[in-house]
C-alpha cells in the first residue's frame, strides 16, 4: 500500500514538492527558488529548463524522504497559470524564454485588438478579457518576435507549466488540464476545446497545442523518479487552492495571497458570465465534466512585501510587517496603491503605476508598511463589489497563501470586508488541493468531497471595526485609486 501522495507545486517564485498522508497530513516538503528575468521594464522570463531541473529536484529529493517510489500513489502538480512555455519536440529543449504570467509586453496588442472591437467576442468565448496577462497574447507576440519559433515548424510545442512538466516527466506526452488550457484565451469555456476562431485571431499553430484532458485520472506516467509513477491530478494553481479551500459548493470563494491575490468563487455548471470585469474560468473538469468559477486576479500581494524587502530595504523580513502594522493607530493617512505590474481586476489597466499617497514629515516605515498590508483588503473588497455585482457576493470568505500567517492582516481583511475570514491551520491548499485531485484521480477517494477530509481545522475571524472608521478608510483608498486609474483613462 502506496503511503503517500508527491505533489510538485511550480509556482512564480519557487517550485515545491510535498508529500501528503491519506489524512492530509503534509508529511514532508521542500523548495527551491526561481530566478526572475526583467529584461526590459514589463517583461517578466523564466527559464523553462530552471523551472524543469528544479521541479525534477525537489520531487526527487521527496521521493528519497518517502523510502522510494513504491511508496508513491500518485504525483499531483499544481503550477503559476498563464506562464507559457515553447519548446522542441525533438530534442525536449526550450526554444525561447518563458513568459511570465506578470508580463506586460503585449499591452499595446491587446490595445489594437480592443480598439478593433474584439474583447466582447472573446469575453463570450473563453469568459478572460484581453489582457497581457493571459497566454495567447504571449504566444502572438513570441511568434512574431522570435524566429526560431516560426523555424521549428512542427517542431515547435507550446505549453503553459504543467504542460511542459508533464512533457518533460514522460518523455513526450503532451497534455495540458481544462484549468490551464481556459487561461490561455484559446479555449472555448462552454466546450472545454480549443477554439478555431481564437486560434486565427491570435496566429496559433494548432498542432503545437496540447490535448485537453481532465484534472483527475490515470493522466500520465513518469519513470524519472526511480520507478513508474502515475500523475493523476493536476490544475492551474489558483484552481488546486479552490479545491484544497474545499469551496466544493456553488457560492463558496477563496482568497490566495501569494505572489498576487486571487479570489475564486465556485459558480456550479454553467459558465458564468461577468459585467463587472471578473473572469470565467474553469473550475475544474472531472469525467468531462466542468465546474465553473468567477475570478479577480490581483497581480500585485506578496510580491509587495518582497518589494518593500529588496528594493526599498524598509525591512529586512516579511515577519516583521505584522509587528510594525500593530505599533502604530493607524496609517497615518497613508495609502499605497501597489500598481507596480499594471493593475487586474476589476480595473484592467495595464500601463497604471503605483502611488503612494498622503505622505507627511509624520509619516514612519511603520505606516508604509502597514499602507501596504492595508491595500490587501482595499484590493479585495474592490473584488467583493464586483462579485456583489455580478450576483456572486461572499459570504464568507477562505483564505490561505504565504501572507496570511499575518493575524493583523487576516483581522484586517474581516474588518474591511465586513463578514466572517476562514483561515485553514495548514495553508499550504494549493499543494492540497492537487493532492486531493491526485487522491480521487488514483482512486484513494471516490469523489472531491470526499478527499475534502484531507483538509484540517479553520480559524475564523470576525469583523470587529467601528463602521465609522471603516468607511473613512474606504474613502481614502478611493481617492489614492483614482490617482492610479483616472490618468489613464
Ligand atoms: O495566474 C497567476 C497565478 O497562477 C500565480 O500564482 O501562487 O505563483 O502567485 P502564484
Amino acid at each position: 500500500m502506496s503511503d503517500y501522495i508527491l505533489v510538485i507545486d511550480a509556482g512564480t517564485t519557487s517550485t515545491r514538492a510535498m508529500l501528503f498522508a491519506r489524512d492530509g497530513g503534509c508529511h514532508a516538503a521542500t523548495a527551491a527558488d526561481i530566478t526572475q528575468h526583467y529584461p526590459r521594464p514589463g517583461h517578466v522570463e523564466h527559464d523553462a529548463d530552471e523551472i524543469w531541473q528544479r521541479s525534477l529536484g525537489v520531487a526527487r529529493a521527496m521521493v528519497e524522504r518517502a523510502g522510494g517510489p513504491d511508496r508513491i500513489a500518485a504525483i499531483g502538480i499544481a503550477n503559476q497559470r498563464e506562464t507559457i512555455v515553447f519548446w522542441d519536440r525533438d530534442t525536449g529543449e526550450p526554444l525561447a524564454p518563458a513568459i511570465v504570467w506578470q508580463d506586460r509586453r503585449t499591452a499595446a496588442m491587446c490595445r489594437t485588438w480592443r480598439e478593433a472591437g474584439e474583447e466582447p467576442g472573446v469575453q463570450a468565448r473563453t469568459g478572460l478579457l484581453l489582457d497581457p496577462y493571459f497566454s495567447g497574447t504571449k504566444i502572438a507576440w513570441a511568434l512574431e518576435h522570435w524566429p526560431q519559433l516560426r523555424a521549428a515548424g512542427e517542431r515547435l510545442a507550446i505549453g503553459t507549466v504543467e504542460s511542459w512538466l508533464v512533457w518533460k516527466l514522460t518523455h513526450g506526452e503532451h497534455i495540458t488540464d481544462a484549468t490551464n488550457a481556459s487561461r490561455t484565451l484559446l479555449m472555448a469555456l462552454g466546450s472545454g476545446s480549443w477554439d478555431d476562431g481564437l486560434i486565427d485571431l491570435f496566429g496559433v499553430p494548432r498542432a503545437a497545442l496540447p490535448r485537453i484532458v481532465d484534472n483527475a485520472g490515470q493522466l500520465a506516467e513518469t519513470s524519472l523518479l526511480g520507478g513508474l509513477i502515475a500523475i493523476c491530478g493536476m490544475a492551474g494553481d489558483q484552481q488546486a487552492a479552490t479545491i484544497g479551500q474545499a469551496c466544493l459548493t456553488p457560492g463558496q470563494s477563496k482568497a490566495t495571497f501569494g505572489t498576487g491575490a486571487f479570489v475564486l468563487a465556485n459558480c456550479g455548471h454553467t459558465p458564468p458570465t461577468s459585467r463587472h470585469r471578473l473572469l470565467a474560468t474553469v473550475g475544474w473538469q472531472l469525467g468531462g465534466r466542468r465546474t465553473y468559477a468567477l475570478e479577480g486576479s490581483v497581480f500585485v500581494a506578496g510580491s509587495l512585501i518582497q518589494w518593500l524587502r529588496d528594493s526599498l530595504q524598509i525591512i529586512a523580513s516579511a515577519d516583521e510587517t505584522e509587528a510594525l502594522a500593530r505599533s502604530v493607530p493607524d496609517n497615518g493617512g497613508v495609502y499605497l496603491v501597489p500598481a507596480l505590474a499594471g493593475i487586474g481586476a476589476p480595473w484592467w489597466e495595464p500601463a497604471a503605476r503605483a502611488a503612494i499617497t498622503g505622505l507627511s514629515f509624520a509619516t514612519g516605515r511603520a505606516h508604509l508598511v502597514r499602507a501596504a498590508l492595508e491595500a490587501m483588503a482595499h484590493q479585495s473588497h474592490d473584488l467583493k463589489t464586483a462579485f456583489a455585482a455580478d450576483g456572486a457576493d461572499w459570504a464568507t470568505l477562505r483564505i490561505d497563501g504565504g501572507m496570511v500567517a499575518n493575524d493583523w492582516m487576516a483581522q484586517d481583511l474581516a474588518d474591511m470586508l465586513g463578514l466572517p475570514v476562514e483561515r485553514p491551520g495548514f495553508t499550504e491548499t494549493t499543494a492540497l488541493g492537487a493532492a486531493m485531485l491526485a487522491g480521487v484521480g488514483c482512486g484513494w477517494f471516490a469523489t472531491l468531497v470526499e478527499a475534502a477530509a484531507m483538509r484540517g481545522r479553520v480559524e475564523t475571524f470576525t469583523p470587529a471595526l467601528d463602521e465609522d472608521v471603516r468607511q473613512a478608510r474606504l474613502d481614502g483608498w478611493r481617492i489614492a485609486m483614482r490617482q492610479v486609474i483616472e490618468p489613464r483613462r
